[in-house]
């Protein structure tokens, strides 16, 4: 499938396999970054997708759903693996990331439902489900591609800022500013779960491929961050620094403080 790059930006400065795609807009992130994912499908039918919710990805949902409609891809060999759920949600919850997948994706395309795993944030024994989860990763040979949102705070999945950092998928607190983030998906604030399940690190980390997507001016500061901050775990999306193939899909908007002109970013614009 071939499609227009918009502007491409090689991050030079050492992070040599971190390449920036700058799209005019959301429809155009979600285009470009539908097409990689389909791509991925049409040239291996089984792969392994790590998929993420949040509002950044449902243009992308939405493109995938209409090719698999017009039969460009087919999804009836993949498997998937999400990267997060709120503990204490049960699937049907209309707010657990079960039910945001089925309805935004799974529900629309050819997958085969039982070839998508989520953790269970109603697990009777929660360490066990995090352990299950990790082993059953390992045995489908990893994630080809995963795609990732990022936090206001730099958080990917729910792997939230920290002095350390967990390998494995664990439960974790949520922090103040992710639950005041998601918070507009709910009808009040204290409706927010406080924890949740989430892959850690290391098996984002493993993907072959990272698909990081961002829109709108208020992820500018942190993609700049990302692309060009340093190694830090207080901003966990910047350990994908030395990942070596990331992609990261954004807008103008969130694009905006790696393309100007006047901040000391080593990083060179090439215009496709
Ligand atoms: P968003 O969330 O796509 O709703 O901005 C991203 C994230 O928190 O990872």
């Amino acid at each position: 499938m071939c499609y227009n790059k918009g502007t491409e930006i090689n991050v030079e400065k050492g992070v040599d396999n971190m390449k920036v795609i700058i799209a005019k807009n959301y429809e155009g992130m979600s285009e470009v970054a539908a097409k990689i994912i389909a791509d991925k499908v049409n040239s291996k039918p089984n792969c392994i997708l790590g998929l993420a919710t949040g509002s950044t990805p449902v243009g992308m949902y939405k493109k995938l759903v209409e090719y698999n409609k017009n039969n460009e891809v087919d999804f009836s060999l993949v498997n998937s693996f999400n990267l997060d759920e709120y503990k204490g949600l049960s699937g049907d919850h209309n707010q657990s990331y079960r039910y945001f997948m089925d309805n935004n994706l799974f529900n629309h395309i050819n997958i085969n439902k039982a070839n998508t795993f989520i953790p269970n944030g109603k697990a009777e024994n929660i360490e066990e489900e995090c352990r299950s989860y990790d082993s059953k990763l390992a045995e489908y040979g990893g994630i080809d591609i995963q795609v990732l949102g990022i936090g206001n705070n730099g958080h990917i999945g729910f792997n939230e800022p920290s002095d350390t950092l967990s390998v494995c998928t664990h439960v974790t607190e949520l922090t103040k500013t992710t639950i005041e983030a998601n918070s507009r998906f709910f009808s009040s604030i204290e409706e927010v779960p406080t924890e949740a399940i989430t892959m850690g690190l290391g098996g984002i980390m493993r993907a072959k491929t990272i698909l990081l997507l961002a829109s709108g001016s208020q992820k500018a500061e942190i993609i700049s961050k990302l692309v060009t901050g340093k190694i830090n775990t207080k901003i966990p999306a910047s350990l994908l620094q030395i990942h070596s193939n990331v992609i990261v899909v954004v807008d103008e908007e969130a694009g905006a403080l790696i393309m100007s002109n006047d901040n000391k970013l080593a990083v060179s614009i090439v215009k496709n």
